[in-house]
């Protein structure tokens, strides 16, 4: 069965101390019998911090981005080994503003993935449609083609080290989120085209988290949704208590699936 995992976004969100402190009240509300996983994104500079706050607890870290090659000359960028040594477990690939505001292509993505695997980091990979696409009924092709194109040459050993995020564009930092019956559609048809990518053993194993105005108010109704996996939180996971109350929703369905 699939083990759930929300997970928080920080985005270019907060100072060092401010990140110790959400990283250190995330942690102590955490409930001690919590049996899914529960994921932190700072931001590069805050890595170390949370990684020192978060050191005792079952938290994962992840960075938000990396550079697909290991070193060199790339001016500004970091490399997944680099993350590797500053204790990430996972980092976040093709996240829909990394594609849309800094034009990181569906080929560039594919190579920083093999980059991830290559230093032993897992990979949260995201896909999802603008609102034009989804007007257009363009929300199957869009996602197809991510996929197919992003997971390119990935074996199926790698593939389980990948949790997708559908985060529809048109729901980041909207307050408009997906109902839950148009993100489980969604999600179907993503598990239907990694069956036909990587056979339908490895696709029943892979995670598939919602991603878009996540709130404390509508958590418990998408986990609700048999194929939603997870979520991938932004806004809501800055404030303490309605993260910690996103992390401990309540769903038979998810909760059943970690029995
Ligand atoms: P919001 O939860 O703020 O809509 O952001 C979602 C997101 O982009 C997470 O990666």
């Amino acid at each position: 069965m699939r083990k759930p995992m929300i997970a928080g976004n920080w985005k270019m969100h907060l100072n060092s101390a401010e990140a110790a402190k959400l990283a250190a009240a995330i942690k102590n509300g955490l409930d001690p019998n919590l049996k899914h996983d529960v994921l932190l994104a700072p931001s590069f500079t805050n890595l170390e911090v949370v990684r020192k706050e978060t050191a005792s607890s079952p938290i994962l870290l992840s960075a938000q981005n990396m550079c697909w090659e290991e070193k060199g000359a790339f001016t500004g960028e970091v490399s997944g080994s680099q993350l590797k040594d500053a204790g990430c477990d996972y980092v976040i690939i093709g996240h829909s503003e990394r594609r849309k505001i800094f034009l990181e292509s569906d080929e560039v993505l594919n190579k920083k993935l093999k980059a991830a695997f290559k230093f032993s980091l897992k990979a949260i990979f995201c896909i999802g449609e603008t609102l034009e696409e989804r007007e257009n009924n363009q929300t199957y092709e869009i996602l197809q083609n991510q996929l197919q194109k992003g997971l390119k040459d990935i074996s199926a050993q790698d593939v389980e080290n990948i949790v997708i995020a559908y985060e529809p564009v048109w729901a980041i930092g909207t307050g408009k989120t997906a109902t839950p019956q148009q993100a489980q559609e969604s999600h179907i048809f993503i598990r239907k085209e990694l069956s036909k990518m990587f056979g339908e053993g490895e696709a029943s194993k892979i995670r598939i988290l919602y991603g878009g105005s996540v709130k404390a108010e509508n958590i418990d109704e998408l986990m609700s949704q048999p194929d939603i996996d997870g979520a991938l939180v932004g806004g809501e996971s800055l404030k303490a208590e309605k993260f910690l109350r996103v992390i401990h929703y309540q769903s038979a369905v998810n909760n059943e699936k970690i029995q």
